[in-house]
């Protein structure tokens, strides 16, 4: 197991929701800053809570809430559709009216929280007047540390929407963690599901691009536990799977998986471009999906961070592992009862 961090959070126990309550955890780290060189248990006071998680009906946000139930850490789930959050996380959720294109909606969202679980969801482009106004408002609210779910890479890339998120935290100066992910394995169940699922293909502009993908409930598991150890926070990781695969590998575990045949197709840019149209993207989806497709050809994700398994204390998930788990994704829709 790489670096061994492994992490033994007993359940928090939180009478109200509050936070800095002094109650000690007991963590067993050899993980980061002064807490790599102990062998020691990392004892650790006041988790931070209760916590806003936004975006809790998607990808990563589901798995972090997850996490959240099973640490003990009180919560609300922000969105814009308070139905929708119940159906999706549960009817005991607290559930709060967030809608990041109505900045009205910022200040009742983050009342009361004291950590915020940000996201941005892929329809939010600008952050500047979304994102960025929404810190401000938690900040203002009391909200004493912020994990934000950001992208590999955005550190460097000025042009990803996410920089601008990161550069503000860090103007701000409040407590933070940037989770940079890589490529989501969960893509295979969401933007390529519907190619596999009908047309026995996976259709992208990768050439033979390898991509580490991620699973996003190791990300989900992570950010959690920032909520919890003081050691995971004020810092930045690229997060990625254990192993970069191509999609070829990915069709032939897909083909095994469901016991039907399923090919890669590379696409052109321009056939990819169409692809997304006919599929009813818009244009800013539809530019950024291409362009970071296109840059796996020449191995932008291909690298393997071993960051996440060192901070969960185990060996993150392969994309192997997440197609076994999720077979009935790819039922054709004419054959399902
Ligand atoms: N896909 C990848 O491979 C990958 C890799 C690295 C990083 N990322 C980053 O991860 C993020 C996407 O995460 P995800 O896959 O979990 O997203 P997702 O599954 O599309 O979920 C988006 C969430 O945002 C909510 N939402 C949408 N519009 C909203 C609004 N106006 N106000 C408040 N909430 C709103 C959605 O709720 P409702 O639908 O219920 O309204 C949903 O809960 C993006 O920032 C992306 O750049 C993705």
């Amino acid at each position: 197991m790489p670096g061994g961090r492994r992490i033994t959070v007993a359940k928090a126990q939180f009478a109200t929701p509050c936070c800095g309550d002094g109650r000690i955890l007991a963590l067993s780290s050899t993980g980061l800053g002064e807490a790599a060189s102990s062998k020691e248990p990392l004892r650790m006071s006041t988790p931070i809570a209760p916590v806003l998680v936004t975006g809790a009906t998607g990808n990563v946000g589901r798995p972090a809430v997850a996490a959240l139930r099973a640490l003990g850490v009180p919560f609300f789930a922000g969105g814009t559709d308070a139905s929708r959050l119940r159906r999706s996380l549960g009817e005991d959720v607290v559930a709060r009216h967030l809608d990041l294109a109505d900045p009205r909606t910022y200040r009742d969202a983050v009342r009361g929280a004291r950590g915020l679980f940000l996201l941005r969801p892929p329809p939010i482009a600008n952050v500047e007047e979304t994102l960025n106004p929404l810190i401000d408002e938690a900040i203002a609210a009391g909200v004493e540390h912020v994990t934000f779910v950001s992208v590999d890479g955005a550190d460097r890339q000025r042009w990803v929407p996410h920089h601008a998120v990161e550069a503000h935290l860090r103007r701000r100066g409040i407590s933070a963690t940037i989770l940079r992910p890589g490529f989501f394995a969960q893509n295979f169940g969401d933007a390529y599901a519907n190619d596999i699922r009908e047309r026995d293909e996976i259709l992208v502009p990768a050439g033979r691009g390898r991509v580490a993908f991620v699973d996003v409930r190791d990300v989900g598991e992570l950010a959690a536990n920032t909520f919890v150890d003081a050691a995971l926070r004020h810092q930045a990781w690229t997060l990625t799977g254990p192993a970069a695969v191509t999609f070829d590998e990915v069709a032939a575990t897909l083909a095994t998986a469901l016991g039907r045949s399923i090919r890669y197709r590379p696409a052109s840019v321009l056939g990819y471009v169409l692809h997304l149209r006919r599929c009813g993207l818009p244009w800013t989806q539809v530019l950024v999906q291409t362009v970071l497709h296109v840059g796996l050809r020449f191995g932008n994700a291909a690298h393997v961070d071993p960051a996440l398994g060192r901070l969960l204390g185990r060996p993150p998930r392969t994309v192997q592992q997440y197609v076994a788990d999720h077979v009935a994704l790819w039922t054709p829709v004419r054959e399902r009862a």
